[in-house]
């Protein structure tokens, strides 16, 4: 399976070489607006599953930001959707197989805390998995990672240092937290994110973890943002829809787009 999508990469790259792959999440996909010089495919002519949620587009997208050649996933395979967790796996590898070294992982989520409101972006320090599900449960092959995995800097540090840093000079604020994921597809309980909270959680979402953990399986260096879309369950009023995550991460998506793009061209 691997080697089909390294194939497959590899045909649509032919002579570009990206090293940052950049995952974009609900509503960011206009993220990819920025690149110069590029050229997309849909996931299906890769033999990527499509992508079933809307705001997630479904295509892979190579381009330039600068200097610097990056890859971006437009659409993401959430495991609500019933993908099987190791495909997660597959696809970070075949992308560390032709060459990527750097994962810059975005996403739409709640917040847990009533200081961050929606519009926020948050810097991921750090993760706690919810979800019951490991991208690598299944045999390993020892040459693709480790069967035990050190996580103590999945999200890393000195990357972390520099988006603040970029943050700064641009005055864009932007928190700092740990993001928690829950398997969905439901929004949370009011309990549910009283718990979370308690648990040392600053935001709650979807997605990510099962990236992040492959990536670092495959020796990835890693960089997080969230984009915070709402107050979680309780801790505003009204309902969750996924039409306000869709509409506040439109709005949010802009300054990270300015962000990022400054990060990128010191990668
Ligand atoms: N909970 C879980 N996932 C989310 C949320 C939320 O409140 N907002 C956006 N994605």
């Amino acid at each position: 399976m691997i080697e089909n999508y390294v194939n497959a990469l590899r045909n649509f790259l032919q002579s570009r070489h990206p090293e940052t792959l950049l995952i974009l999440g609900s509503g960011l996909g206009k993220l990819a607006d920025g690149l110069t010089d590029g050229a997309s495919i849909s996931y299906q002519e890769l033999g990527f599953p499509t992508s079933t949620v809307s705001g997630h587009s479904g295509k892979l997208i190579v381009g330039k930001i600068g200097d610097k050649e990056v890859l971006c996933m437009q659409g993401r395979f959430h495991l609500y959707e019933g993908y099987k967790p190791d495909l997660i796996k597959n696809i970070i590898c075949a992308f560390k197989l032709v060459g990527i070294k750097n994962l810059i992982v975005t996403n739409a989520s709640g917040s847990l805390r009533t200081d961050m409101p929606a519009g926020s972006l948050m810097l991921i320090r750090d993760h706690i998995n919810l979800s019951g599900k490991n991208p690598l449960i299944g045999a390993n092959d020892d040459n693709m990672g480790p069967r035990f995995p050190d996580m103590s800097n999945a999200y890393d540090a000195k990357s972390a240092e520099r988006l603040l840093k970029i943050a700064q000079e641009q005055k864009i604020k932007l928190f700092e937290g740990t993001y928690l994921m829950v398997l969905g597809p439901n929004f949370e309980t009011p309990a549910e994110v009283k718990a979370f909270a308690l648990l040392g959680a600053d935001a709650v979402g979807m997605s990510t973890v099962p990236e992040v953990i492959a990536a670092v399986y495959a020796g990835m260096k890693v960089l997080g943002v969230s984009v915070i879309t709402n107050l979680g369950t309780g801790l505003q009023a009204g309902i969750q829809t996924h039409a306000e995550t869709l509409q506040k991460a439109s709005e949010a998506s802009e300054k990270l787009s300015h962000l990022l793009e400054e990060y990128i061209k010191g990668e």
